[in-house]
């Protein structure tokens, strides 16, 4: 088929690729032409595990095409993919400016009959504002994404499940253009566009429901002596519980939790609905991004002005360089504001933090883990459970912290191994502090 997908940012891009791999003559539309630039050269503006191999496939395999242009896109496209972000406005509702500029371009360029497939995470409703805006030509489907930064190629290629909305006509396209997925045993999901839009908030309020849930628990666990990873293990042996989704730590972060949690909660107030305990998940989220900071602060009894403290980790989680909403940066920016200096290192996003922190020299940026532990530290703070920390000599951390804190914020390692190592201090989330 021939597809058009709008906005090579996080999801535009994955998708196009992916959809050029199951053989789609694609092109991938972007106002931005210093990144169509770089993706023509076969170079993944993102960092993401397999991306850039198969942009290469399917560039040479002559399947992806580029352009910024949508007058001069040809008329013979069938698939209109939406792709574009919707970034959060200040009153937490989601700014559909984006996917409103390419529908109002659809509407004056497209002649003929096409469906058009709205990816973006829009607010419940959407769809059939814009189905009013398009002439009967164009069909319109939901298709919302469930990728996770870091696997979404494997998730886009193995997904769970495929969610669609639309009329039957909108269906049959898509399916047609999922076939090679279906094939293989995907399950196809086919709903009407409100639930379908509706479905996608709710896997993701779920899911960050889950983990404000257990830094809830482990608040509680921490002020009342007990251990999150006994409660842990408690609770997630009853299947019906899981144990997916569910490990403590300094909060969630990305493109997705924070601000479809709060669309979310915009679009039950905006019916009438008391979005209740919704609201609390991002509440709980944004009081848990602070422990870093109130641990080191009760730690020093309020000394912090010129204490030298190392970061590791900074993206909002392991496998990329993404460090939009990540908890790093709110502990960071908490430190440096009480006079301290911070020495950190991030495997894939020491370039973004440098490029946010670059008018600020409290702040360094180095190349490994080791040579945060050389600069002489006050303490150390594990901000991204990265595997290279994981799998740290936990010997050779107590020579370089000697009486320097630890403030694991993602619960990297087992209090056994801590004390087994005897470490000075070691503060985990949701668990008692040790000293030795
Ligand atoms: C998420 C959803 O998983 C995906 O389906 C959706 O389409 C987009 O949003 P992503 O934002 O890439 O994907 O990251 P995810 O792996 O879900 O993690 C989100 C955040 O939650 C991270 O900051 C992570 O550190 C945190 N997290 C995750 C926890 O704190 N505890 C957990 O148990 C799991």
């Amino acid at each position: 088929m021939l597809v058009a997908v709008y906005g090579a940012g996080y999801v535009g891009l994955v998708s196009g690729v992916c959809f050029a791999k199951l053989g789609h003559q694609v092109t991938l539309v972007d106002v931005n032409k210093s990144r169509i630039a770089m993706l023509q050269e076969g170079i993944s503006p993102i960092y993401e595990t397999g991306l850039e191999d198969l942009l290469q496939e399917v560039l040479a395999s002559g399947l992806l095409s580029f352009s910024s242009n949508m007058a001069e896109l040809s008329q013979d496209i069938s698939v209109h993919i939406i792709a574009t972000g919707t970034p959060s406005l200040p009153d937490g509702s989601a700014d559909l400016s984006q996917v409103y500029s390419v529908v109002h371009s659809l509407i004056e360029h497209v002649k003929g009959e096409a469906l058009v497939v709205i990816k973006s995470t829009v607010p419940v409703g959407t769809g059939n504002a814009i189905a009013a805006l398009i002439n009967e030509k164009l069909h319109l489907a939901s298709n919302p994404e469930f990728l996770r930064e870091g696997s979404a190629v494997q998730d886009f290629l193995n997904a769970d499940r495929i969610v669609v909305g639309g009329e039957a006509p909108a269906i049959a396209i898509l399916r047609e253009l999922y076939q090679p997925l279906i094939e293989k045993g995907l399950p196809f999901l086919s709903m009407s566009r409100q639930s379908a839009e509706l479905a996608k908030y709710s896997a993701n309020a779920l899911l960050a429901c889950k983990i404000s849930f257990i830094n809830q628990i482990s608040q509680l666990a921490e002020k009342l002596e007990a251990n999150i990873d006994d409660i842990h293990r408690a609770i997630t042996l009853d299947p019906r519980i899981g144990n997916q989704f569910l490990n403590p730590g300094i909060g969630y972060g990305g493109s997705c939790f924070p601000k479809d949690v709060r669309a979310l909660v915009q679009i039950a107030e905006a019916v009438g609905i008391d979005p209740g305990f919704l609201g609390s998940i991002d509440r709980i989220n944004d009081s848990q991004k602070n422990w870093v900071f109130s641990q080191i602060k009760k730690h020093f009894k309020n000394a912090l002005v010129g204490l030298r403290i190392g970061f590791w980790g900074l993206a909002f989680k392991p496998g990329t360089d993404d460090l939009r909403e990540a908890s790093s940066l709110v502990a960071i920016d908490a430190l440096l504001g009480s006079g301290v200096k911070i020495i950190a290192y991030d495997p894939e996003a020491n370039e973004q933090a440098s490029a946010r922190y670059a008018e600020n020299s409290d702040i360094q940026f180095l190349e490994s883990a080791e040579a945060v532990l050389i600069e002489k530290l006050d303490a150390l703070v594990i901000a991204t459970e990265w595997q290279e920390f994981k799998d740290f000599s936990l010997l050779e951390l107590r020579d370089a912290l000697s009486q320097a804190p630890l403030f694991d914020g993602r619960n990297c390692f087992s209090l056994e191994s801590i004390e087994r190592a005897g470490l000075a201090y070691y503060y985990s989330v949701g668990r008692p502090h040790f000293s030795s």
